[in-house]
């Protein structure tokens, strides 16, 4: 997708050296345009675990090149298979939720060998077609989902609102996004669209990102706060809620950034379709209960303490609470797949249960 009219993806090997990983530091946006240098398994641990890089696709990638890394630095070490193993489980650690950095990782992992001098081409290969079906994931999503905004709009005539949390759009991803993408093809198809921006407390993804993106895109939106939701719901201004996920069970239970349920909850109440953009990556078909089995990511106090904006140009924190109040920032929740309308996936629609799921990937 563009910014400033330029075609970017959010992580890519630098041109002219193929040992240095570049991405966009979403920590700035949408201040300031950084691109950073990761040129180590460390870089890509800090990068995935203090947010430079977030979006359960997006830390899926990074860890894949984070895996290049490892075998270009166990190049040199006695120990070769050992510390490639260890850096997958350091990769791994960054952030529990999102299934697709495990997934990535082991993915590479699988094609460990004995051979130092080869591995690290094989898994620089590896982790650039795991970037570019990453990308061709997104853009069937946003095939599949679009006729769900058509549906709507030949029978209302007017502009399609759609209310999404958190950023599940092309900075989570590579490109196009989950969520986001079936938005982005029916603006780009013509059909009026309008999106309700959660905000996003505490890292302010929807308020920062989704919104710099919709921006950049043209795409008409307002951000609300998180708190708003169900109201523009119960006055019939939400057409349809798109949301992005984590880790979705066998059974079709969807973790998403915190807050997400509490939507899904308002849009079962008043009849507003939920719909979850889901690339198998993001499916973890090994679980099936996901209020039991996954594991919700508690992040620091100092998130929800304090607010982080920009003035005179600058980037600054500031505390917004009692500094000796104490904060719990859980990161994610589940929302049961008895009020997720359907998934959208690379494969089509289907059923959040694990008869929807059966049918498209058996
Ligand atoms: O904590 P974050 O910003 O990494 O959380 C991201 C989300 O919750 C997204 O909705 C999810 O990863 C889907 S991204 C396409």
């Amino acid at each position: 997708m563009k910014i400033n009219g330029n075609h970017h993806h959010t992580i890519w090997v630098k041109e002219d050296d193929e040992q240095i990983v570049q991405i966009i530091d979403q920590r700035a946006l949408p201040h300031q345009l950084v691109i950073e240098d990761l040129t180590s398994v460390d870089d890509v641990f800090r990068a995935i675990k203090e947010m430079h890089v977030r979006g359960a696709p997006l830390i899926g990638v990074t860890a894949a090149f984070g895996m290049y890394f490892a075998a270009l630095e166990a190049f040199d070490n006695q120990e070769f298979i050992h510390y490639v193993k260890a850096s997958a489980e350091k990769l791994k650690s960054a952030r529990p939720t999102a299934v697709n950095l495990a997934w990535a990782v082991d993915y590479q992992l699988s094609l460990l060998s004995n051979n130092p001098k080869s591995l690290p081409a094989t898994l620089l290969e590896n982790a650039l077609t795991i970037k570019k079906e990453s990308i061709e994931r997104c853009r069937k999503i946003g095939e599949y989902g679009l006729p769900l905004i058509e549906d709507i709009y030949r029978k209302t005539q007017r502009p399609v609102n759609i209310l999404t949390h958190c950023n599940a759009g092309w900075l989570a991803c590579i490109d196009y996004g989950t969520a986001t993408a079936p938005i982005y093809a029916a603006h780009d198809k013509g059909i009026p669209v309008h999106v309700w921006v959660d905000e996003t407390r505490p890292r302010n993804q929807g308020a920062r990102i989704t919104a710099f993106e919709l921006k950049e895109h043209g795409v008409p939106h307002t951000i609300i706060t998180d708190n708003a939701g169900g109201h523009l719901m119960q006055h019939g201004k939400v057409d349809l809620v798109l949301v992005g996920t984590d880790r979705t069970t066998r059974d079709g239970d969807v973790c998403n950034k915190i807050g997400t349920y509490l939507k899904a909850l308002a849009a079962k109440d008043n009849g507003v379709p939920f719909y979850v953009g889901a690339p198998s990556s993001s499916i973890d078909f090994s679980i099936s209960d996901g209020l039991k089995e996954i594991p919700i990511e508690l992040r620091g106090e100092e998130e929800v303490k304090y607010i982080q904006g920009e003035h005179e140009g600058g980037i600054k924190k500031v505390l917004l609470t009692p500094k000796e109040s104490s904060a719990a920032n859980y990161a994610f929740d589940v929302t049961p797949a008895r009020l997720v309308t359907g998934l959208i996936t690379e494969q089509g629609i289907c059923e959040a249960s694990r008869k929807g799921l059966v049918k498209l990937f058996h």
